[in-house]
């Protein structure tokens, strides 16, 4: 199988009442917990890969890992640029065969952000390429922000419907309070808000910074027009977690499958665990 159709699961998605969960990648055990979860579990799934790990893994071996793994998969697998910083990174990323990507211009003054989504989402369009946009801007959970400056990174819903009106935009990632990382007290998600811009829009709204969001909050926000999230630091945390606990337990072993393979397997249990919460299992 090619790599699956964004708008199309987004879209199911939300007519259904689930969320498509992106499950970022990290390195090959990552893309093979994941796959193995989804096939087990029937749920489609979108393989994100941020700059940051695509620098690490490097962007052809990223490519060439995901293709194997959506061609070998009987679940519909997307490859999916996380936080694609601008037009540069769209670009290779499409050129070495992302199915879809995120343009993350939220840094910029609303104009400014308008018109370089606008520039990418007609480049992109044009080859087919959906894409994701960023309004509002979701900081990380170390970010030492007052609660004033917090609440200033949040989504207005009349910026959204502009936003989306102008740009084409497929599906957006609107900051309503959730953050990247491990969060200090409980997440304060804008729920309100969340309903606003679903209102003002109408297209997939996209939760970043699934990790550590309280299960009861993740299903209402679905409930309220999430129709992807992104889960990155539960499977890091898990996966380390293992490999620590491994070499541990075992001061001598040198053989990296040996401990490797169990972080992979907290992976996929992690994993499984997701897509469970967003609904997406049997949806295939
Ligand atoms: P977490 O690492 O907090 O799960 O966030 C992932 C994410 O939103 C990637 O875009």
């Amino acid at each position: 199988m090619r790599f699956g159709s964004f708008s199309y699961w987004l879209k199911d998605g939300l007519d259904k009442g689930y969320a498509v969960a992106q499950i970022n990648i990290n390195n090959l055990e990552f893309v093979q917990a994941i796959i193995e979860a989804a096939e087990e579990e029937r749920a489609p799934v979108i393989l994100g890969a941020s700059e940051g790990a695509l620098k690490y893994m490097g962007l052809d071996y990223a490519v060439a890992i995901a293709q194997t793994a959506a061609e070998r998969s009987s679940v519909p697998v997307m490859l999916h640029l996380d936080h694609g910083p601008n037009l540069d990174w769209v670009l290779k990323a499409i050129r070495a065969g992302f199915s879809s990507v995120m343009i993350d211009a939220s840094r910029l003054p609303l104009e400014e952000n308008i018109a370089l989504t606008k520039q990418v989402v007609d480049l992109c369009h044009s080859l087919d390429i959906e894409v994701e946009a960023e309004l509002g801007r979701i900081t990380g959970t170390d970010d030492d922000l007052t609660i004033d400056e917090r609440m200033a990174t949040l989504c207005r819903p009349e910026d959204a419907e502009r936003f989306v009106g102008e740009t084409h935009v497929d599906a957006l990632a609107a900051a309503i309070g959730s953050a990247h990382g491990h969060y200090k007290g409980k997440p304060q998600l804008d729920f309100n808000r969340l309903s606003a811009i679903r209102k003002a829009t109408g297209i997939p709204l996209v939760l970043h910074g699934g990790s550590g969001i309280p299960d009861d909050d993740v299903r209402e926000a679905i409930g309220l027009g999430i129709a992807k999230m992104n889960i990155n630091t539960d499977n890091q945390e898990v996966f380390t977690e293992k490999v620590r606990e491994v070499l541990q337990e075992n001061p001598k072993l040198y053989d990296p499958r040996k401990y490797l393979g169990p972080g992979r397997e907290a992976i996929k249990a992690m994993v499984k665990k997701k897509l469970a919460l967003t609904g997406s299992v049997n949806r295939v």
